[in-house]
């Protein structure tokens, strides 16, 4: 199947930049949410963006416009019903996305497959309550979007070869490299980066030395383009705390614990750079 239209569900960070990457790379994009706020301060950013590529002459001033053209927001969900290929990236709450899934399925055509990309939560499970388990996958792709060059594959249980075909044809359409990895908790990059980053944040709590500190430990001693707290905060504290969770419970082993500095900072609304606070101020 030729993929022209494409629907993107959430238009929080990643939303926002998987929107811009497949419209950068000649797709039509709807771009849905149900906040009309949230849909502005999506475009704003995607114009933006293309804005900086456009100085940077990355792109041409022809580019720039065809890019903003292909994408249209809506608050109306069933406007997916056009789309030959969806993403999900809503909040990572398994309630939210089983929801989404189930009217997602409703929604499309019925040879339509629909991505997650999910940071966490079990593909097997979102493809359980649809009725095209064999058409979902997970396609986890990194923040800031534009920038990262990583998809992590992730089949279900029931995901059909064809259904991963696709998604990574697209994926290298987007100029991204596809790993595949399996269902787990966490998948790869969160199984392994998560807990760092908490480790890091437990040494904040316990005073072993300042986030700036911390930061530079990575960023000099180990070539980290930046340090755990500064990715947590660039991630959003939120995230990472909903992955420790899908984490712990998943794997059932203690030393998935957030840590409570985490679970503290979260309640108070500091969630990183996307609400101006979180381990350092923005
Ligand atoms: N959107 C588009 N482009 C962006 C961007 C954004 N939000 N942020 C930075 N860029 C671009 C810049 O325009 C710049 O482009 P040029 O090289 O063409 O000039 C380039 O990225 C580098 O940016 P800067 O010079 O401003 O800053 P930097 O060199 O410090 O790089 C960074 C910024 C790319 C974010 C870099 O620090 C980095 O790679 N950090 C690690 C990011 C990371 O690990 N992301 C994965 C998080 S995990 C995740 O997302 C998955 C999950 O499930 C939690």
């Amino acid at each position: 199947m030729t993929v022209q239209r494409v629907g993107v569900v959430g238009a929080g960070t990643m939303g926002t930049g998987i929107a811009q990457v497949f419209a950068r790379t000649g797709h039509a994009v709807i771009l849905c949410d149900l906040e009309a706020a949230i849909l502005d301060r999506a475009f704003g950013n995607i114009r933006r963006n293309l804005e900086r590529e456009l100085g940077k002459g990355k792109i041409t001033a022809a580019e720039q416009a065809e890019t903003f053209e292909r994408i249209t927001t809506a608050s109306d969900r069933s406007r997916l019903q056009e789309c030959d290929f969806v993403v999900e990236a809503a909040s990572e709450k398994l309630e939210i996305k089983s929801e989404l899934f189930r009217d997602l399925d409703s929604i499309c055509r019925p040879e339509v497959v629909l991505a997650s990309n999910t940071s966490s939560i079990s593909i097997t499970k979102l493809a359980a309550v649809t009725r095209r388990p064999e058409k979902v996958i997970g396609m986890h792709f990194f923040n800031p979007v534009p920038v990262m060059k990583l998809v992590e594959l992730v089949r279900g249980l029931a995901t059909s070869e064809e259904a991963a075909n696709l998604a990574r044809e697209l994926a290298m359409k987007l100029g991204k490299t596809p790993v595949e990895v399996e269902d787990a908790p966490g998948f790869v990059s969160n199984r392994v980066l998560m807990p760092l980053l908490n480790e890091a944040m437990f040494a904040v709590m316990e005073g072993v030395a300042t986030p700036t500190a911390i930061d530079e430990v990575f960023k000099l001693g180990m070539n980290h383009p930046m340090g755990p707290l500064a990715l947590a905060d660039l991630i959003g504290l939120d995230v990472c705390l909903d992955i420790m969770r899908v984490l712990q419970s998943g794997l059932g082993d203690p030393k998935y614990r957030p840590c409570p500095l985490l679970v503290k900072m979260v309640d108070a609304g500091r969630l990183g750079r996307k609400s101006g606070r979180g381990f350092y101020q923005y």
